[in-house]
């Protein structure tokens, strides 16, 4: 987006639509939010959502749509067999990427389940930058494992480093050396990393990394579900390519992998997914699993109207002004915290703002979810929800231990189009407030912890009366009321 420039001051973030359609906000008093909050078990994903004020769980499936989005589902064709919805939408995707063979899913993890199900198998491997919680577990119940290579200083909380998405190479040699390249699955980038921040891969990188598949004949596969920040980083921050498109870059990205898959509730603003398999036997060969585990093979388990909306977002996503919005509120909130002292993961990443939980509170153990504790604590202080990304969100090792995250955050997502710059102000705001109380702040621990995914729907408890006592401290400074 073209900086715009200001008469009295410096550039800050802009909106570059209007708001047509709200939705009214409730802000709880403080007392009421520790009582919703203890019923929830500390887990933010079992908030009901009348109850929070600012939703940063997520930016899945709750962007706002754009008047072409909403009009274009009018025309939805609801036909079983052969819609031509079905047609429009992979028509668009053929124009973007090159590849017209769809296979249609009901979300993102439909297709890392599909994708799974055709390629691993016991022991085989799948090489990753990073995993995502539901492309792991996917392959782990299949009884194969998942490498994640990349580079060390990926990992490194507060950084300069442009794309520290991008995966060793050296590991990723190492790796097929040790495997052999018939033991590994598919390699699997994920073009905007969700959990060590939404931070990018560069175009070189991915270009690297899939030759050197390519020259072992290891599958590639590009997970595009956050693609859309991940574009706008490349043309900002990637030398080489900032005189060309969106839609050039995204082609030129494309033509590396035989398979792209997606979840359009992030890409394309809307609610699905899908897979494109460049190779027309392996198209085919996959195509059964869609009419067993999704629906008939032209909607995929999606409504036709999501399914129309997503065609007019994938075409929004090739446009500069609206894929700008989020990475540019997001690098505006990590700025202000980080020069408030508040550690931040840096640089902003796409997806949304991440605190370093791990920072904050370095007195509360890993055992007890630094970042667990520290997602509640911020519901507690200003009604603001966002997601525990550290070990609650890992699996135990098999013998019952904590796999200890590499990265223990908070995040704070932007959902696209959603929030506007004074909501942002009022959430730096309370995370600040937060940070100079961090003292109060305990840890926390499971009374129902469920054996898969166990973020979602675990309850934890306080380990001491620590949220009772940031309420107070809360009510304190900003009144009963707040
Ligand atoms: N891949 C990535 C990179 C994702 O971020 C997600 C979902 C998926 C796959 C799975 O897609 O939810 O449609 O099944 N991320 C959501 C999030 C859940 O909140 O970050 P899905």
């Amino acid at each position: 987006m073209p900086e715009i420039k200001f008469y009295k001051h410096d550039p800050i973030p802009m909106e570059m639509h209007k708001v047509k359609i709200v939705q009214k906000l409730n802000l709880l008093p403080v007392k009421d939010r520790l009582a919703k909050m203890s019923e929830a078990g500390f887990n933010t994903f079992l908030l009901h959502n009348g109850d929070i004020f600012m939703d940063m769980l997520t930016d899945s499936g709750v962007n706002a749509m754009s008047d072409e989005m909403q009009s274009a589902m009018l025309r939805a064709d609801d036909a079983y067999a052969g819609s031509e919805t079905f047609y429009r939408m992979r028509d668009k995707l053929e124009e973007i990427f090159g590849i017209g063979n769809l296979l249609p899913t009901h979300q993102g993890r439909a297709c890392e389940h599909i994708i799974a199900r055709h390629f691993v198998k016991p022991d085989s491997c799948v090489i990753m930058n990073y995993h995502f919680t539901t492309s792991k577990a996917h392959v782990t119940t299949l009884g194969g494992r998942v490498e994640e290579l990349v580079k060390d200083e990926g990992l490194i909380e507060k950084s300069t480093l442009p794309f520290k998405g991008d995966i060793d190479l050296n590991k990723v040699k190492a790796c097929i050396e040790k495997e052999g390249a018939e033991n590994i699955a598919y390699m699997r980038l994920e073009a905007g990393t969700n959990l060590i921040g939404g931070q990018p891969i560069s175009y070189a990188n991915m270009k690297e990394a899939t030759e050197l598949a390519k020259s072992h004949g290891i599958v590639t596969v590009l997970d595009a579900s956050l693609l859309q920040d991940n574009l706008y980083f490349i043309k900002v921050r990637e030398e080489s390519m900032k005189d060309k498109s969106i839609r050039e870059i995204t082609r030129m990205i494309a033509d590396l992998f035989d398979i792209i898959y997606f979840s359009a509730r992030k890409f394309g603003f809307s609610r699905g997914g899908g897979i494109l398999v460049r190779d027309e036997q392996m198209f085919h060969d996959m195509e059964d699993y869609i009419t067993m585990y999704e629906g008939f093979l032209t909607y995929g388990g999606m409504s036709v109207k999501e399914m129309e909306a997503m065609t007019i977002g994938f075409e929004e996503t090739m446009d500069f002004d609206v894929i700008s919005q989020g990475p540019q509120f997001i690098q505006h909130c990590v700025d202000v915290l980080d020069a408030y002292g508040v550690p931040m993961i840096t640089p902003g990443g796409g997806l949304g703002a991440h605190i370093n939980a791990r920072e904050v509170l370095s007195h509360v153990p890993s055992e007890q979810y630094p970042s667990g504790a520290l997602v509640a604590a911020l519901y507690i202080c200003g009604g603001i929800r966002g997601m525990e990304r550290g070990t609650l969100s890992e699996e135990r090792n098999p013998d019952g231990s904590e796999r200890i995250a590499s990265v223990e955050m908070v995040r704070l997502a932007f959902p696209r189009r959603v929030f506007t710059l004074s909501q942002t102000e009022y959430v730096i705001d309370r995370v600040k407030w937060l940070y100079d109380h961090r003292h109060l702040v305990g840890g926390l621990r499971f009374v129902h912890e469920p054996k898969t995914l166990r973020f979602f729907t675990g309850r934890l408890e306080p380990v001491s009366d620590w949220p009772e006592k940031l309420a107070a401290a809360y009510a304190a400074d900003f009144g009963e009321d707040q």
